[in-house]
């Protein structure tokens, strides 16, 4: 990291095991003609709930909360590329979002809440983006990437010489 100023931009994600974030970042550079620049692989992820700029000295609250949390793996089948006009983004998704994946969101974002972070109340959509720029949908709209999901993260996300980076805090198991 360049810096390390006095805020950190943090959220919880699941940061995907070598050999996905490899599958992923492959499709990314395949989708080249809908435009812009792919994620460079070692970025991609899903993320579970964004907590947005929060003092440094509160992070370790994050880090205490995540700890609590107890909930199941589950198995995600990242099978489509979907196109958003509004922010020009190629992101991959899901069919089928397993109920267990919205349980671990549920399970962060109320104890986040209560603790005062400011969290979106949206319905979760899930989204690994991977092109940003992107001036159209891809061609085909059909993938598949089996992802077990065994684990999830409290990440940073700060600007680096090079672009925005991604520092895994902390990682916690999923339970069996
Ligand atoms: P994006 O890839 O669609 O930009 C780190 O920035 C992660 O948090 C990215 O996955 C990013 O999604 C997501 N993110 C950034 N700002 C967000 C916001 N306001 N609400 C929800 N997710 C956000």
């Amino acid at each position: 990291m360049v810096t390390k100023p006095d805020s950190a931009r943090v959220f919880f994600a699941a940061w995907p095991p070598p050999e996905v974030q490899r599958s992923l970042g492959d499709i990314a550079q395949r989708a080249g003609e809908a435009g812009g620049r792919a994620i460079p692989t070692r970025n991609i992820h899903l993320t579970l709930v964004f907590i947005g700029d929060v003092l440094r000295a509160r992070v370790a609250e994050l880090e205490a909360l995540g700890a609590t949390i107890v909930a199941p793996r589950f198995d995600l089948v990242v099978d489509r590329l979907e196109y958003w006009r509004h922010n020009r983004i190629l992101w991959a998704g899901v069919e089928q979002c397993p109920s267990a994946l919205l349980a671990l969101v549920e399970r962060l974002q109320e104890p986040a809440a209560t603790a005062g972070f400011r969290i979106e109340r949206r319905p979760y959509v899930p989204h690994v983006t991977l092109r940003r720029d992107a001036r159209h949908a891809p061609a085909s709209a059909r993938i598949h990437v089996a992802w077990p999901v065994t684990e999830f993260a409290l990440v940073e996300s700060a600007q680096r010489e090079r672009g925005r980076g991604y520092e895994v805090l902390r990682k916690w198991p999923l339970t069996a």
